[in-house]
């Protein structure tokens, strides 16, 4: 194993990984990809990371290091759900470990939330890229890999049951909320998605922050992140 990864887990024993469902393979080359064949019938979440381990339910299991699956405890009461894995969680193994899970560590803590209370997942699992030189470029996922993606998320919701939902920045809103939804009108904002009996929220990938052009934009952004953390804070303390 290259020493950049971790290694599973859940212990080393990979003997009990399980195999996919069969048919799974026309799932993988038809024109829906869909992880749906590589889920459990039955599921927690170890059992679920471990199955997700070996998913190709759609073509970005050919470009990423691994699956990075969610993490955090089983009873969260808030769930934050970002974009697919970046260079540094591709190669950890874990989300947000890089820059980005750096920034929202700061902005949970300044909001008076504990990182370690709360579940972090991606709406897509495998890190999307594209080269750049010697540099694994960020590529956004495309719709088809949001929705191959999904039965993991859903999973993930069925186990954990949290009672808010955060979505960090416009890919996860709107897989969550809608394809129209504007995360710069509505961030803050409680709504409710079908299917899913948590209060969901939107507010900015930490990303974007890092992104601003200058110091005082870079503040004010994180104020604004801070701010909506805060008001998730406040809804778990009502
Ligand atoms: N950005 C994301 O959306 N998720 C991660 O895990 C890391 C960076
Ligand atoms: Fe499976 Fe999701 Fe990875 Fe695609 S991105 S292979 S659906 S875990």
């Amino acid at each position: 194993m290259p020493p950049h990864r971790r290694g599973p887990r859940f212990g080393s024993d990979r003997s009990s990984i399980r195999l996919p469902l069969p048919g799974y393979e026309r799932h993988v080359t038809d024109q829906h990809p869909t992880a749906e064949p590589f889920l459990p019938p039955r599921f927690n979440l170890e059992t679920l990371e471990r199955a997700a381990e070996i998913c190709a339910g759609c073509d970005l299991h050919h470009l990423g290091t691994q699956t990075v699956f969610g993490e955090g405890p089983a009873r969260a009461r808030v769930m934050i759900v970002g974009e697919q894995p970046g260079d540094r969680e591709d190669l950890e193994g874990h989300p947000f470990v890089g820059p980005a899970g750096k920034l929202l560590d700061r902005g949970l803590a300044d909001a008076g939330l504990d990182r370690d209370q709360v579940y972090v997942t991606n709406a897509v699992k495998h890190f999307r890229w594209e080269s750049r030189g010697k540099r694994r470029i960020h590529r956004k996922p495309s719709m088809a890999h949001i929705t191959a993606c999904r039965p993991w998320l859903d999973a993930e919701l069925t186990v954990v049951k949290p009672e808010v939902l955060v979505c960090l920045g416009a890919t996860a809103a709107q897989a969550i909320l809608g394809r129209t939804f504007k995360v710069t009108q509505h961030r803050g904002e409680i709504f409710d998605a079908e299917g899913i009996p948590a209060s969901v929220t939107a507010t900015v990938h930490p990303s974007s922050i890092l992104r601003a052009s200058d110091d005082a934009t870079r503040h004010r952004e994180m104020e604004g992140f801070v701010r909506d953390l805060s008001g998730v804070a406040r809804m778990l303390a009502a």
